[in-house]
């Protein structure tokens, strides 16, 4: 059976930690759709194109295989990409009490919706910090975020 898994978000950018749990999906399922999905609910620093190009940098970079694509939905539901796709399984990384508490509504509204499972992965506790938001914050007041990025995200927010 092709399992396919999607690990749908905003990641505007994407972070170490959204790239520790993209990488331990890849060695759960056959396949791995990273879905940027545009979140209306934040204000957006990056162009959709520009987070799906950083992911894919982001992924290359860190060798991970050719079963990793990226890609980006903007109509209609996130469960109606997974039923185009053949998905079953939503991936979330999940970092503390707040992300369960934000995730659980979403997890079971899929469920109901389409009988899309989701799945919650805990990240390397490395990372449990690290949030697109807090990368945005602290590169708009100069600070360094290479701690908390892939490389090609911090050249890219860093560079002049
Ligand atoms: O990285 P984010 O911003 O926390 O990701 C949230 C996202 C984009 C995954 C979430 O907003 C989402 O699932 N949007 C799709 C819209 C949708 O299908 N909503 C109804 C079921 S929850």
């Amino acid at each position: 059976m092709n399992r396919i898994a999607v690990v749908p978000g905003s990641f505007d950018p994407v972070t170490l930690g959204h790239l520790d749990v993209i990488g331990r999906a890849a060695g759960l399922f056959d396949q791995v759709h990273v879905l940027v999905v545009h979140n209306p609910a934040k204000t957006a620093l990056l162009p959709i194109a520009q987070r799906v190009s950083l992911l894919e940098q982001s992924i290359a970079d860190a060798g991970l295989p050719d079963s990793v694509i990226v890609t980006s939905w903007s109509v209609g539901l996130l469960v109606d990409y997974c039923t185009d796709v053949g998905a079953s399984v939503l991936v979330k990384g999940i970092r503390s009490q707040v992300d369960v508490a934000y995730e659980t509504p979403m997890a079971i509204v899929n469920r109901n919706l389409a009988g899309v499972e989701t799945i919650f992965m805990l990240p390397d506790p490395a990372h449990a910090h690290v949030s697109s938001s807090l990368v945005r914050q602290v590169a708009s007041l100069g600070g360094d975020i290479a701690p908390y990025v892939p490389a090609a995200v911090a050249t890219f927010l860093q560079t002049p």
